[in-house]
């Protein structure tokens, strides 16, 4: 089992996310699975300039480090978003990933997979950006399986800091089991459905310029 998890702090792991996500990682390789962290920081996300390349060839036509991640983000079986609250939502870095990610979206390429998301913020609103987050994963056709997220104390310190350690490792096994178990999550299932008839609709009413995607869902259906 492989879980890869991307941090976009600039600090990386070095930070107050860094600190939290070891945590959940601790827990993930507890359970016996395979990690990899991806730190955006170390690696080049230019934003989205809006081509549509990827709806019509599958391929995005920056040449950066996307289609990389995006190969690790189509081979692991559970994903960790870890990012710090900036300005109430995810910081530019992870935007700009989020964004790249258009095509996957359009085919929820990650049917299939669980995610869990990790922020830390300087006083709060940690459950806005987690839903955030969690959204976006369900947006890929991925299960979320929740979140951690804590305002801090100082560096890398955090209030109740032993039983926020507790929950982080406790979702790290929790994502490794719920892969083992193909977890169905059915409160995600609406959103999830209605997403679906809206991607595999908007991809048929583009079907003459998007002929990646019109046979991605069309081999998608026949499964
Ligand atoms: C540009 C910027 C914007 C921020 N915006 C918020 C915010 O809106 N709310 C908040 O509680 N903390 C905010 N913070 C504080 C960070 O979320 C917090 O320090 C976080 O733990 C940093 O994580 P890191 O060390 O992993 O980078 C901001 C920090 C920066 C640098």
């Amino acid at each position: 089992m492989k879980i890869l998890a991307i941090i976009a702090s600039p600090r990386g792991m070095k930070g107050n996310t860094g600190r939290l996500l070891d945590e959940v990682l601790a827990g993930v390789k507890s359970s016996g699975a395979e990690t990899e962290v991806l730190s955006l920081k170390d690696l080049d996300v230019k934003p989205c300039v809006a081509c549509d390349i990827c709806h019509k060839t599958g391929v995005c036509n920056i040449d950066d480090d996307y289609e990389t991640i995006k190969t690790k983000l189509l081979a692991c079986d559970g994903f960790i978003l870890a990012s710090p609250n900036y300005i109430f939502s995810v910081s530019a870095q992870m935007k700009a990933l989020f964004d790249r990610c258009n095509g996957l979206i359009h085919c929820m390429a990650l049917e299939g997979k669980y995610a869990l998301m990790v922020e830390t913020s300087g006083g709060g609103e940690d459950d806005e950006v987690l839903t955030y987050m969690s959204r976006f994963s369900n947006t890929l056709g991925a299960n979320s399986v929740g979140g951690i997220g804590s305002a801090i104390t100082g560096v890398r310190t955090f209030p109740d800091e032993n039983n926020l350690f507790v929950k982080a490792r406790t979702l790290g096994q929790e994502i490794c089991q719920s892969i083992t178990d193909k977890r169905a999550y059915p409160e995600q299932e609406m959103f999830r459905k209605g997403f679906t008839l809206r991607m595999s609709g908007l991809v048929e009413y583009m079907k003459e310029y998007w002929p990646f995607e019109r046979e991605y869902w069309e081999k998608k259906r026949a499964r």
